[in-house]
């Protein structure tokens, strides 16, 4: 394997980038990608399973996606919403409100990132409801700006010394029945983590203070969680007895990822609120906030507007996306596909002590690496060193939560790609087991 112009961009990146936006797998530097195939700069190949993050949904360079970009800029790249009016903007928002769930009446707020999207709905909730709290989830993470920092309680180091952050966001612990925080299993189970949420409504948040609940509806970098039905119908009722807004947060969720159009479909609640980002665009940079018409109208110009956001040139990306997906039928294929790579995870399980867990929906797909499976210790180093394994074996394999494989191919990879993608996988794990990966690859291969 050659790295040598790889290693030449990386050390030259180390020169000159602020260490304050990466994390550390290893040394890939992408030089282009089709579908589910990433070329680095040295001429390598890998299969994705990352998608960018969950943003490649349509997988690299759709040619509808370059074709749709490449007619537009031709015309005109961007002229700001914020003043004058394009029509990608009004087509896009109206295939959103259409697969958005709820039958009512929808509006859309455009940005640029995941994270301005969940400021922008403290914002709205703040304005529709005219009460300052706002309740996430620990473990959560919600983006970088500081309304998403406020939200999110996943990482120390991005709270650490730039406070204050937001006043009025609590964090209540995420439903996780694999590593249940309050040692209850699935057959004894009584709900405590709702409980803490009835127990600071008796004793510290006045329910009637909060403006709205903002969940992932599988918790992404948490470790794609999974929260059981019972708790979402609970936190549902909860949130509609006490006026507050139930909003699902679907930046990494979003756009087919787990085989429906939109995460909260699997628990059929109709949010009041959707935030969406990453793949909604196909790798341009957009954001929007879907929600009710009445809450919508809460807020006034100039509270969310950004030159940027609604660019014209990530619209027509964001049409070419939505088409893809319909025409395609990649929910269809998502939900086979992810199906079949559970099952093989499933099968590794039972000839691997080291996979503690397997879970997901559609292809947001978790394999949870543990030291022991009774204890449930996670195993970050094996994690890390697998993902780099498969790096070198070609295959772009991430973990996060310290020790969850992360495996979010973009959802036109085939049965064939994935299956070599597994494959592969499972020689690291062999190689792992057997001592094979030197200790020297965690000086690269940090992950979080
Ligand atoms: C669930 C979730 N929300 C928000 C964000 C932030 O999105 P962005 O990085 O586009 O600002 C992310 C990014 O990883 C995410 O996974």
């Amino acid at each position: 394997m050659r790295t040598d112009k790889c290693m030449e961009v990386v050390n030259a990146d180390q020169d000159v980038i602020s260490p304050v936006s990466r994390v550390s797998y290893y040394p890939l530097v992408i030089k282009r990608g089709h579908g589910a195939i990433i070329e680095d700069a040295d001429g390598n190949e890998y299969i994705d399973l990352l998608s960018s993050a969950a943003a490649l949904n349509t997988g690299h360079a759709h040619p509808k996606v370059v074709e749709a970009i490449t007619e537009q800029v031709k015309d005109f790249i961007h002229y700001t919403p914020c003043y004058m009016y394009h029509e990608p903007l009004v087509k896009l928002a109206d295939k959103l409100v259409q697969v958005t769930p709820g039958d009512f009446r929808k509006r859309v707020a455009f940005g640029l990132s995941g994270s301005d999207a969940n400021d922008g709905m403290i914002k709205l909730a703040r304005a529709y409801t005219g009460r300052s709290k706002i309740i996430s989830f620990i473990q959560a993470y919600h983006g970088s700006t500081y309304g998403a920092i406020s939200l999110s309680a996943i990482s120390l180091n991005m709270r650490r010394k730039i406070g204050p952050l937001l006043p009025d966001i609590y964090h209540i612990p995420y439903p996780d029945c694999y590593r249940c925080v309050f040692g209850q299993k699935c057959s004894t189970c009584s709900m405590e983590c709702i409980k803490q949420l009835e127990i600071a409504f008796k004793y510290y948040i006045p329910a009637e203070e909060v403006a709205a609940i903002i969940m992932e509806p599988i918790a992404g970098d948490a470790g794609l969680i999974i929260p059981p039905q019972k708790y979402m119908d609970k936190l549902y009722s909860i949130c509609k007895e006490n006026g507050i807004l139930f909003v699902s947060e679907e930046v990494q969720q979003g756009f087919g990822r787990t085989g429906k159009w939109f995460g909260i479909e699997h628990f059929g609640i109709v949010p009041d609120a959707v935030i969406m980002g990453k793949s909604i665009a196909s790798g341009m940079p957009l954001s929007a906030i879907v929600a009710r018409e009445d809450i919508m109208q809460a807020w006034e110009a100039p509270a969310h507007m950004f030159t940027m956001a609604g660019n014209t040139v990530s619209c027509r990306a964001g049409i070419a996306t939505m088409d893809i997906i319909e025409d395609e039928n990649l929910l269809k294929h998502t939900r086979e596909l992810g199906e079949h790579v559970i099952n093989r995870f499933n099968r590794m399980k039972e000839r691997y002590e080291l996979i503690g867990d397997v879970r997901g929906t559609g292809l947001s797909i978790g394999v949870d690496l543990v030291k022991d499976r009774h204890t449930k210790e996670k195993a970050s180093e094996a994690a890390a060193k697998i993902c780099y394994r498969c790096w070198e074996k070609g295959v772009i394999l991430t973990f996060f939560a310290s020790s969850v494989l992360r495996v979010q191919p973009p959802l036109v990879i085939t049965r064939e790609e994935m299956d070599k993608a597994m494959d592969i996988i499972e020689e690291a794990i062999n190689e792992y087991l057997a001592g094979d990966i030197p200790d020297e690859v965690l000086k690269v291969a940090k992950g979080w």
